[in-house]
Protein backbone atom coordinates (compact mmCIF):
# COMPACT_ATOMS: atom_id res chain seq x y z
CA UNK A 1 0.00 0.00 0.00
CA UNK A 2 1.34 3.42 -0.99
CA UNK A 3 1.66 6.05 1.72
CA UNK A 4 -1.03 8.48 1.54
CA UNK A 5 0.23 11.95 1.82
CA UNK A 6 -1.55 14.77 3.39
CA UNK A 7 -0.67 18.47 3.56
CA UNK A 8 -1.42 21.38 5.81
CA UNK A 9 -0.90 24.97 4.40
CA UNK A 10 -0.91 27.01 7.48
CA UNK A 11 1.17 26.04 10.57
CA UNK A 12 -0.99 28.05 13.33
CA UNK A 13 -2.84 27.43 16.08
CA UNK A 14 -4.90 24.85 14.55
CA UNK A 15 -2.74 23.60 11.80
CA UNK A 16 -0.03 22.81 14.03
CA UNK A 17 -1.56 20.07 16.71
CA UNK A 18 -4.17 19.24 14.31
CA UNK A 19 -1.73 17.70 11.98
CA UNK A 20 0.74 16.70 15.39
CA UNK A 21 -2.23 14.65 16.29
CA UNK A 22 -3.37 12.96 13.00
CA UNK A 23 0.42 12.23 12.49
CA UNK A 24 0.67 10.68 16.21
CA UNK A 25 -2.37 8.70 15.36
CA UNK A 26 -2.50 7.69 11.34
CA UNK A 27 1.58 6.81 10.77
CA UNK A 28 0.35 4.86 7.71
CA UNK A 29 -0.09 8.63 6.56
CA UNK A 30 2.75 11.17 5.94
CA UNK A 31 1.78 14.47 6.65
CA UNK A 32 3.49 17.87 6.09
CA UNK A 33 2.66 21.66 7.60
CA UNK A 34 3.80 24.32 5.68
CA UNK A 35 3.57 28.30 6.28
CA UNK A 36 4.82 31.28 4.44
CA UNK A 37 5.79 32.02 7.57
CA UNK A 38 9.98 30.92 7.86
CA UNK A 39 10.18 32.04 11.30
CA UNK A 40 6.81 29.78 12.44
CA UNK A 41 8.49 26.61 10.38
CA UNK A 42 12.04 27.05 11.68
CA UNK A 43 9.89 27.03 15.08
CA UNK A 44 8.12 24.08 14.40
CA UNK A 45 10.99 22.23 13.46
CA UNK A 46 13.13 23.31 16.73
CA UNK A 47 12.67 22.33 20.31
CA UNK A 48 10.89 26.15 21.03
CA UNK A 49 7.79 25.37 19.39
CA UNK A 50 5.88 28.57 17.84
CA UNK A 51 2.75 27.85 20.18
CA UNK A 52 2.01 26.76 23.82
CA UNK A 53 -0.17 23.74 24.21
CA UNK A 54 -0.22 21.61 27.30
CA UNK A 55 0.79 18.20 25.93
CA UNK A 56 1.86 19.49 22.47
CA UNK A 57 5.84 18.85 22.82
CA UNK A 58 5.36 15.22 23.39
CA UNK A 59 3.14 14.62 20.35
CA UNK A 60 5.48 16.27 18.30
CA UNK A 61 8.09 14.72 19.59
CA UNK A 62 6.99 11.40 18.35
CA UNK A 63 6.08 12.21 14.84
CA UNK A 64 8.43 15.16 13.49
CA UNK A 65 10.99 13.78 10.67
CA UNK A 66 9.10 10.07 11.22
CA UNK A 67 5.47 10.67 9.34
CA UNK A 68 5.33 14.52 10.39
CA UNK A 69 7.36 17.22 8.46
CA UNK A 70 7.09 21.11 8.29
CA UNK A 71 8.42 23.11 5.80
CA UNK A 72 8.29 25.99 3.53
CA UNK A 73 8.20 24.77 0.26
CA UNK A 74 4.13 25.16 -0.71
CA UNK A 75 4.97 24.10 -4.35
CA UNK A 76 6.32 20.77 -3.55
CA UNK A 77 3.76 20.04 -1.16
CA UNK A 78 0.75 20.66 -3.00
CA UNK A 79 2.44 18.63 -6.26
CA UNK A 80 2.99 15.45 -3.74
CA UNK A 81 -0.01 15.90 -1.50
CA UNK A 82 -3.35 13.62 -2.22
CA UNK A 83 -5.28 15.26 0.30
CA UNK A 84 -4.84 19.53 1.23
CA UNK A 85 -6.16 20.99 4.51
CA UNK A 86 -6.61 24.64 4.10
CA UNK A 87 -5.90 26.34 7.94
CA UNK A 88 -4.95 29.95 7.22
CA UNK A 89 -6.11 32.59 8.89
CA UNK A 90 -9.13 34.17 8.24
CA UNK A 91 -9.49 37.06 10.10
CA UNK A 92 -12.38 39.95 10.78
CA UNK A 93 -11.97 42.31 7.35
CA UNK A 94 -10.66 45.87 8.71
CA UNK A 95 -10.84 47.26 5.24
CA UNK A 96 -13.51 48.06 2.64
CA UNK A 97 -16.60 46.63 1.73
CA UNK A 98 -17.86 44.28 4.49
CA UNK A 99 -14.84 45.92 7.18
CA UNK A 100 -15.40 45.28 11.06
CA UNK A 101 -17.51 42.02 10.30
CA UNK A 102 -16.82 40.09 6.97
CA UNK A 103 -14.15 37.88 6.87
CA UNK A 104 -11.22 38.62 4.95
CA UNK A 105 -10.56 35.48 2.70
CA UNK A 106 -7.67 36.76 1.27
CA UNK A 107 -5.33 34.27 2.55
CA UNK A 108 -7.92 31.61 1.91
CA UNK A 109 -7.94 32.28 -1.93
CA UNK A 110 -4.51 32.59 -2.10
CA UNK A 111 -4.26 29.09 -1.11
CA UNK A 112 -6.71 28.28 -3.67
CA UNK A 113 -4.86 29.56 -6.16
CA UNK A 114 -1.38 27.99 -5.42
CA UNK A 115 -3.19 25.18 -5.57
CA UNK A 116 -4.19 25.87 -8.72
CA UNK A 117 -0.77 26.74 -9.66
CA UNK A 118 1.14 24.21 -8.81
CA UNK A 119 -1.09 20.60 -8.58
CA UNK A 120 -0.65 18.17 -11.87
CA UNK A 121 -3.61 15.93 -10.54
CA UNK A 122 -6.97 16.15 -8.93
CA UNK A 123 -7.28 16.48 -5.14
CA UNK A 124 -9.46 16.53 -2.06
CA UNK A 125 -9.33 20.03 -0.53
CA UNK A 126 -10.47 20.79 2.92
CA UNK A 127 -11.56 23.43 4.29
CA UNK A 128 -10.35 23.19 8.27
CA UNK A 129 -10.58 26.86 8.56
CA UNK A 130 -13.62 28.55 10.04
CA UNK A 131 -15.48 30.13 6.67
CA UNK A 132 -18.45 31.90 5.43
CA UNK A 133 -20.95 29.52 4.81
CA UNK A 134 -20.73 28.65 1.14
CA UNK A 135 -17.23 29.52 0.54
CA UNK A 136 -16.87 26.21 -0.77
CA UNK A 137 -18.60 27.77 -3.93
CA UNK A 138 -15.94 30.24 -4.27
CA UNK A 139 -13.37 27.43 -3.85
CA UNK A 140 -14.75 25.55 -6.25
CA UNK A 141 -14.81 28.21 -9.12
CA UNK A 142 -10.78 28.87 -8.66
CA UNK A 143 -10.15 25.07 -8.38
CA UNK A 144 -11.76 24.36 -11.54
CA UNK A 145 -10.08 27.53 -13.43
CA UNK A 146 -7.41 25.29 -13.62
CA UNK A 147 -6.60 25.17 -17.37
CA UNK A 148 -5.24 21.26 -16.87
CA UNK A 149 -9.04 20.59 -16.34
CA UNK A 150 -7.70 18.80 -12.89
CA UNK A 151 -11.25 17.80 -11.01
CA UNK A 152 -11.11 18.80 -7.33
CA UNK A 153 -13.83 17.51 -4.03
CA UNK A 154 -14.15 20.11 -1.68
CA UNK A 155 -14.62 19.29 1.81
CA UNK A 156 -15.63 20.81 4.80
CA UNK A 157 -14.08 19.72 8.02
CA UNK A 158 -14.49 22.71 10.79
CA UNK A 159 -11.69 22.25 13.48
CA UNK A 160 -13.68 22.30 17.25
CA UNK A 161 -10.80 22.79 19.20
CA UNK A 162 -10.38 24.99 22.37
CA UNK A 163 -6.72 26.59 23.00
CA UNK A 164 -5.29 25.35 26.12
CA UNK A 165 -7.07 21.87 25.69
CA UNK A 166 -6.19 21.11 22.27
CA UNK A 167 -4.35 17.67 22.12
CA UNK A 168 -7.44 16.74 24.52
CA UNK A 169 -9.88 17.77 22.12
CA UNK A 170 -8.65 16.44 19.14
CA UNK A 171 -7.42 13.21 21.11
CA UNK A 172 -11.27 12.81 22.59
CA UNK A 173 -13.33 15.27 19.96
CA UNK A 174 -17.19 15.45 21.29
CA UNK A 175 -17.44 14.94 17.27
CA UNK A 176 -15.70 15.39 14.03
CA UNK A 177 -17.87 17.34 11.33
CA UNK A 178 -17.48 16.49 7.67
CA UNK A 179 -18.99 18.02 5.09
CA UNK A 180 -18.94 17.23 0.80
CA UNK A 181 -21.10 17.17 -1.99
CA UNK A 182 -23.86 15.33 -2.31
CA UNK A 183 -22.48 13.61 -5.35
CA UNK A 184 -20.84 10.34 -5.51
CA UNK A 185 -17.46 12.16 -6.32
CA UNK A 186 -18.52 14.08 -3.13
CA UNK A 187 -19.07 11.10 -1.04
CA UNK A 188 -16.07 9.22 -2.09
CA UNK A 189 -14.50 11.82 -0.73
CA UNK A 190 -16.06 12.45 2.61
CA UNK A 191 -15.22 8.67 3.23
CA UNK A 192 -11.22 9.62 2.58
CA UNK A 193 -11.44 12.35 5.18
CA UNK A 194 -13.95 9.99 7.72
CA UNK A 195 -11.23 7.24 6.77
CA UNK A 196 -8.45 9.40 8.77
CA UNK A 197 -10.50 10.54 11.66
CA UNK A 198 -11.96 6.22 11.69
CA UNK A 199 -8.29 5.67 13.06
CA UNK A 200 -8.90 7.31 16.72
CA UNK A 201 -12.78 8.63 16.67
CA UNK A 202 -15.33 6.21 17.47
CA UNK A 203 -17.57 6.27 14.21
CA UNK A 204 -20.27 7.80 15.29
CA UNK A 205 -19.06 10.47 16.48
CA UNK A 206 -17.71 11.69 12.72
CA UNK A 207 -21.31 13.09 11.72
CA UNK A 208 -21.34 13.45 7.72
CA UNK A 209 -23.21 16.51 6.33
CA UNK A 210 -23.79 19.07 3.27
CA UNK A 211 -21.26 21.28 2.80
CA UNK A 212 -23.35 24.23 3.41
CA UNK A 213 -24.23 22.47 6.83
CA UNK A 214 -20.86 21.88 7.91
CA UNK A 215 -19.74 25.54 7.50
CA UNK A 216 -22.60 27.14 9.05
CA UNK A 217 -22.12 24.47 12.18
CA UNK A 218 -18.92 25.98 12.79
CA UNK A 219 -19.95 29.82 13.11
CA UNK A 220 -23.12 28.89 14.56
CA UNK A 221 -21.39 26.48 17.28
CA UNK A 222 -18.97 29.69 18.08
CA UNK A 223 -22.18 31.82 18.57
CA UNK A 224 -23.98 29.71 20.84
CA UNK A 225 -20.93 29.34 22.84
CA UNK A 226 -20.56 32.99 23.07
CA UNK A 227 -23.74 33.32 23.76
CA UNK A 228 -23.75 31.46 26.92
CA UNK A 229 -20.95 33.54 28.13
CA UNK A 230 -22.79 36.65 27.50
CA UNK A 231 -25.96 35.46 28.75
CA UNK A 232 -24.68 34.84 32.22
CA UNK A 233 -22.37 37.97 32.17
CA UNK A 234 -25.42 40.05 31.42
CA UNK A 235 -27.19 38.04 34.71
CA UNK A 236 -23.83 38.77 36.94
CA UNK A 237 -24.73 42.78 36.45
CA UNK A 238 -27.90 42.57 37.72
CA UNK A 239 -26.37 40.10 40.88
CA UNK A 240 -24.39 42.60 41.48
CA UNK A 241 -27.47 45.25 42.50
CA UNK A 242 -29.05 42.48 44.00
CA UNK A 243 -27.53 40.46 45.98
CA UNK A 244 -28.10 37.51 43.91
CA UNK A 245 -24.93 35.43 44.02
CA UNK A 246 -24.06 34.38 40.30
CA UNK A 247 -22.08 31.16 41.17
CA UNK A 248 -25.35 29.94 42.77
CA UNK A 249 -27.55 30.68 40.30
CA UNK A 250 -25.79 29.08 37.28
CA UNK A 251 -25.05 26.78 39.76
CA UNK A 252 -29.10 26.11 40.20
CA UNK A 253 -30.04 26.76 37.06
CA UNK A 254 -27.32 24.57 35.23
CA UNK A 255 -28.89 21.64 37.25
CA UNK A 256 -31.98 21.79 34.69
CA UNK A 257 -30.28 19.07 32.15
CA UNK A 258 -31.75 21.11 29.09
CA UNK A 259 -29.00 23.65 30.02
CA UNK A 260 -26.23 22.10 31.23
CA UNK A 261 -23.96 23.09 33.92
CA UNK A 262 -20.52 23.79 31.79
CA UNK A 263 -19.42 27.01 29.91
CA UNK A 264 -21.95 29.04 32.30
CA UNK A 265 -18.84 30.67 34.72
CA UNK A 266 -19.40 34.32 35.19
CA UNK A 267 -16.21 36.64 33.54
CA UNK A 268 -14.87 39.65 32.51
CA UNK A 269 -16.14 38.10 28.58
CA UNK A 270 -14.72 35.53 26.47
CA UNK A 271 -11.72 36.31 24.16
CA UNK A 272 -9.67 34.47 21.14
CA UNK A 273 -9.12 35.21 17.53
CA UNK A 274 -12.98 32.93 17.49
CA UNK A 275 -15.49 33.90 19.12
CA UNK A 276 -15.92 37.42 17.90
CA UNK A 277 -14.38 37.43 14.77
CA UNK A 278 -17.42 34.48 13.71
CA UNK A 279 -20.41 36.13 15.19
CA UNK A 280 -19.51 39.46 13.55
CA UNK A 281 -19.01 37.07 10.27
CA UNK A 282 -22.44 35.50 11.23
CA UNK A 283 -23.73 39.29 11.57
CA UNK A 284 -22.65 40.33 8.44
CA UNK A 285 -24.18 37.04 6.42
CA UNK A 286 -27.30 37.40 8.11
CA UNK A 287 -27.46 41.41 6.32
CA UNK A 288 -26.21 39.73 3.64
CA UNK A 289 -29.09 37.62 3.15
CA UNK A 290 -31.76 40.03 3.97
CA UNK A 291 -32.22 39.21 7.85
CA UNK A 292 -31.60 42.39 9.92
CA UNK A 293 -33.92 41.07 12.27
CA UNK A 294 -31.50 37.95 13.07
CA UNK A 295 -28.27 39.88 12.43
CA UNK A 296 -28.74 42.16 15.26
CA UNK A 297 -30.35 39.54 18.05
CA UNK A 298 -26.68 37.62 17.27
CA UNK A 299 -24.44 41.36 17.08
CA UNK A 300 -25.97 41.44 21.00
CA UNK A 301 -23.79 38.97 22.12
CA UNK A 302 -20.51 40.79 20.84
CA UNK A 303 -21.61 44.10 22.36
CA UNK A 304 -22.67 42.39 25.57
CA UNK A 305 -19.22 41.15 25.98
CA UNK A 306 -17.48 44.56 25.35
CA UNK A 307 -20.18 45.95 28.13
CA UNK A 308 -18.52 43.38 30.54
CA UNK A 309 -15.08 44.55 30.55
CA UNK A 310 -16.47 48.05 30.63
CA UNK A 311 -18.38 47.56 33.36
CA UNK A 312 -15.12 45.64 35.10
CA UNK A 313 -13.31 48.62 34.52
CA UNK A 314 -15.92 50.99 35.94
CA UNK A 315 -16.31 48.55 39.21
CA UNK A 316 -12.62 49.09 39.86
CA UNK A 317 -12.81 53.34 39.13
CA UNK A 318 -15.85 53.67 41.65
CA UNK A 319 -14.11 51.40 43.92
CA UNK A 320 -11.13 52.92 44.03
CA UNK A 321 -12.24 56.21 45.22
CA UNK A 322 -13.30 57.51 41.76
CA UNK A 323 -9.46 57.24 40.58
CA UNK A 324 -6.59 55.38 39.75
CA UNK A 325 -4.26 58.33 37.95
CA UNK A 326 -0.95 57.30 39.71
CA UNK A 327 -1.84 54.04 41.04
CA UNK A 328 0.04 50.69 40.56
CA UNK A 329 -2.77 48.32 39.73
CA UNK A 330 -0.93 44.59 39.17
CA UNK A 331 -2.87 42.78 36.30
CA UNK A 332 -2.49 38.38 36.78
CA UNK A 333 -2.76 37.21 33.58
CA UNK A 334 -2.85 38.57 30.25
CA UNK A 335 -3.82 35.68 27.75
CA UNK A 336 -7.55 35.68 27.19
CA UNK A 337 -7.69 32.05 28.91
CA UNK A 338 -5.39 29.97 31.23
CA UNK A 339 -2.98 27.00 29.34
CA UNK A 340 -2.03 29.48 26.26
CA UNK A 341 -0.31 32.25 26.01
CA UNK A 342 -2.35 33.82 22.91
CA UNK A 343 -3.65 36.90 23.77
CA UNK A 344 -5.86 37.65 20.61
CA UNK A 345 -8.51 39.63 21.47
CA UNK A 346 -8.54 39.22 25.24
CA UNK A 347 -10.62 41.43 27.26
CA UNK A 348 -7.19 42.14 29.74
CA UNK A 349 -6.55 44.28 26.22
CA UNK A 350 -9.56 46.45 26.48
CA UNK A 351 -9.52 46.66 30.48
CA UNK A 352 -5.72 47.87 30.16
CA UNK A 353 -6.35 50.28 27.56
CA UNK A 354 -9.10 51.47 29.65
CA UNK A 355 -7.22 51.42 32.80
CA UNK A 356 -4.05 53.67 30.89
CA UNK A 357 -6.49 56.37 29.49
CA UNK A 358 -7.21 56.67 33.37
CA UNK A 359 -3.27 57.19 33.97
CA UNK A 360 -3.20 53.97 36.10
CA UNK A 361 0.37 52.13 35.98
CA UNK A 362 0.50 48.87 34.92
CA UNK A 363 2.37 46.02 36.51
CA UNK A 364 1.81 43.35 34.02
CA UNK A 365 2.40 39.06 35.11
CA UNK A 366 1.29 36.38 32.85
CA UNK A 367 3.24 32.79 33.23
CA UNK A 368 3.09 32.41 29.51
CA UNK A 369 1.74 35.63 27.52
CA UNK A 370 4.14 37.99 28.47
CA UNK A 371 5.58 38.44 24.65
CA UNK A 372 2.61 38.17 23.07
CA UNK A 373 1.09 41.07 25.84
CA UNK A 374 4.22 43.25 25.05
CA UNK A 375 3.25 43.20 21.21
CA UNK A 376 -0.47 44.14 22.11
CA UNK A 377 0.39 47.04 23.99
CA UNK A 378 3.29 48.10 21.76
CA UNK A 379 1.27 51.38 20.80
CA UNK A 380 -0.54 52.22 24.31
CA UNK A 381 1.19 55.41 26.00
CA UNK A 382 1.39 55.30 29.95
CA UNK A 383 4.07 53.48 32.60
CA UNK A 384 3.71 49.93 31.56
CA UNK A 385 6.00 46.91 33.18
CA UNK A 386 6.03 43.22 32.79
CA UNK A 387 7.04 41.23 35.41
CA UNK A 388 7.69 37.99 35.13
CA UNK A 389 7.28 37.57 38.57
CA UNK A 390 3.93 37.90 39.67
CA UNK A 391 5.51 39.11 43.40
CA UNK A 392 7.28 41.79 41.58
CA UNK A 393 3.92 43.22 39.65
CA UNK A 394 2.52 43.49 43.18
CA UNK A 395 4.96 45.30 45.33
CA UNK A 396 3.58 49.15 46.31
CA UNK A 397 0.16 47.91 43.89
CA UNK A 398 -3.17 49.77 45.03
CA UNK A 399 -4.86 47.07 43.24
CA UNK A 400 -4.37 43.88 41.72
CA UNK A 401 -6.89 43.03 38.63
CA UNK A 402 -7.13 39.28 38.25
CA UNK A 403 -8.04 38.67 34.39
CA UNK A 404 -7.25 35.19 33.57
CA UNK A 405 -8.23 31.79 35.30
CA UNK A 406 -4.07 30.39 35.97
CA UNK A 407 -4.27 27.71 37.99
CA UNK A 408 -1.06 28.90 39.32
CA UNK A 409 -2.93 32.19 41.25
CA UNK A 410 -4.57 30.16 43.00
CA UNK A 411 -1.25 28.88 44.66
CA UNK A 412 0.27 32.03 45.30
CA UNK A 413 1.04 33.62 48.69
CA UNK A 414 -1.88 35.87 49.42
CA UNK A 415 -0.61 37.02 52.74
CA UNK A 416 2.94 38.22 51.39
CA UNK A 417 1.05 39.91 48.40
CA UNK A 418 -0.66 41.90 50.94
CA UNK A 419 1.68 42.91 52.89
CA UNK A 420 3.81 44.17 49.63
CA UNK A 421 0.93 46.04 48.72
CA UNK A 422 -0.25 49.85 49.48
CA UNK A 423 -3.10 49.91 51.56
CA UNK A 424 -6.99 49.61 51.25
CA UNK A 425 -5.57 46.66 48.81
CA UNK A 426 -8.32 45.78 46.45
CA UNK A 427 -8.77 42.84 44.54
CA UNK A 428 -10.59 42.51 41.48
CA UNK A 429 -10.99 39.10 40.40
CA UNK A 430 -12.31 39.18 36.60
CA UNK A 431 -12.47 35.27 36.72
CA UNK A 432 -13.86 34.45 40.28
CA UNK A 433 -10.86 32.65 40.45
CA UNK A 434 -10.04 32.71 44.06
CA UNK A 435 -11.29 32.47 48.01
CA UNK A 436 -12.53 35.43 48.19
CA UNK A 437 -13.57 34.93 51.90
CA UNK A 438 -9.94 33.83 52.90
CA UNK A 439 -8.55 37.44 50.84
CA UNK A 440 -10.99 39.48 52.80
CA UNK A 441 -9.91 38.13 56.06
CA UNK A 442 -6.24 38.83 55.20
CA UNK A 443 -7.07 41.85 54.65
CA UNK A 444 -8.25 42.35 51.16
CA UNK A 445 -11.04 44.84 49.39
CA UNK A 446 -12.65 41.88 47.12
CA UNK A 447 -14.79 42.57 44.31
CA UNK A 448 -15.81 39.17 42.28
CA UNK A 449 -17.85 39.24 38.98
CA UNK A 450 -21.78 38.55 39.98
CA UNK A 451 -21.66 38.78 43.77
CA UNK A 452 -21.18 41.02 46.70
CA UNK A 453 -18.26 42.66 47.04
CA UNK A 454 -16.18 41.57 50.90
CA UNK A 455 -14.93 45.15 51.81
CA UNK A 456 -13.71 46.52 55.15
CA UNK A 457 -15.03 50.12 54.85
P1 LIG B 1 -2.98 31.35 12.76
O1 LIG B 1 -2.91 32.78 12.38
O2 LIG B 1 -2.35 30.89 14.05
O3 LIG B 1 -2.34 30.46 11.59
C1 LIG B 1 -2.59 30.63 10.25
C2 LIG B 1 -1.30 30.40 9.49
O4 LIG B 1 -1.59 30.42 8.09
C3 LIG B 1 -0.24 31.49 9.72
O5 LIG B 1 0.93 30.90 10.23
C4 LIG B 1 -0.04 32.11 8.33
O6 LIG B 1 1.32 32.47 8.08
C5 LIG B 1 -0.47 30.97 7.43
N1 LIG B 1 -0.83 31.42 6.09
C6 LIG B 1 -1.64 32.43 5.72
N2 LIG B 1 -1.74 32.51 4.39
C7 LIG B 1 -0.98 31.51 3.86
C8 LIG B 1 -0.71 31.07 2.56
N3 LIG B 1 -1.25 31.69 1.51
N4 LIG B 1 0.13 30.03 2.40
C9 LIG B 1 0.68 29.43 3.47
N5 LIG B 1 0.43 29.77 4.75
C10 LIG B 1 -0.38 30.82 4.95
O7 LIG B 1 -4.52 30.97 12.72
P2 LIG B 1 -5.26 29.79 13.56
O8 LIG B 1 -5.59 30.26 14.93
O9 LIG B 1 -4.51 28.52 13.38
O10 LIG B 1 -6.64 29.73 12.78
C11 LIG B 1 -6.73 29.17 11.48
C12 LIG B 1 -8.20 28.97 11.15
O11 LIG B 1 -8.78 28.04 12.07
C13 LIG B 1 -9.05 30.24 11.25
O12 LIG B 1 -10.02 30.20 10.25
C14 LIG B 1 -9.70 30.12 12.62
O13 LIG B 1 -10.93 30.79 12.68
C15 LIG B 1 -9.91 28.62 12.71
N6 LIG B 1 -9.97 28.10 14.08
C16 LIG B 1 -9.13 28.56 15.05
C17 LIG B 1 -9.19 28.03 16.34
C18 LIG B 1 -8.27 28.54 17.41
O14 LIG B 1 -8.51 28.19 18.57
N7 LIG B 1 -7.26 29.32 17.13
C19 LIG B 1 -10.12 26.97 16.69
C20 LIG B 1 -10.92 26.51 15.58
C21 LIG B 1 -10.83 27.07 14.33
Amino acid sequence: MTTKKILCIGAGYVGGPTMAVIADRCPQYQITVVDLNEKRIAAWNSDELPIYEPGLEEVVARCRNRNLFYSTDIPKGIREADIIFVSVNTPTKTFGCGAGRAADLQYLEKTARAIVEYADEGKIVVEKSTLPVRTAQAMSRILHSNPKGLKFQIISNPEFLAEGTAINDLENPDRVLIGGMETPEGQRAIEEVVAIYANWVPRERIITTNLWSSELTKLVSNALLAQRVSSVNSISALCEKTEANINEVTAAAGRDSRIGAKFLKASIGFGGSCFKKDILNLVYLCGYYGLPEVAEYWEQVVRMNDYQARRFVGNMLAAMFNTVADKKIAILGFAFKANTGDTRESPAIAVCCQLLEEHARLRIHDPKALGNARLDLEDAEGDISYCEDPYDAVKGAHAIALLTEWDSFRKLDFRRIYDLMEKPAFLFDGRNLLDHRKLYEIGFNVYPIGQKALTHF
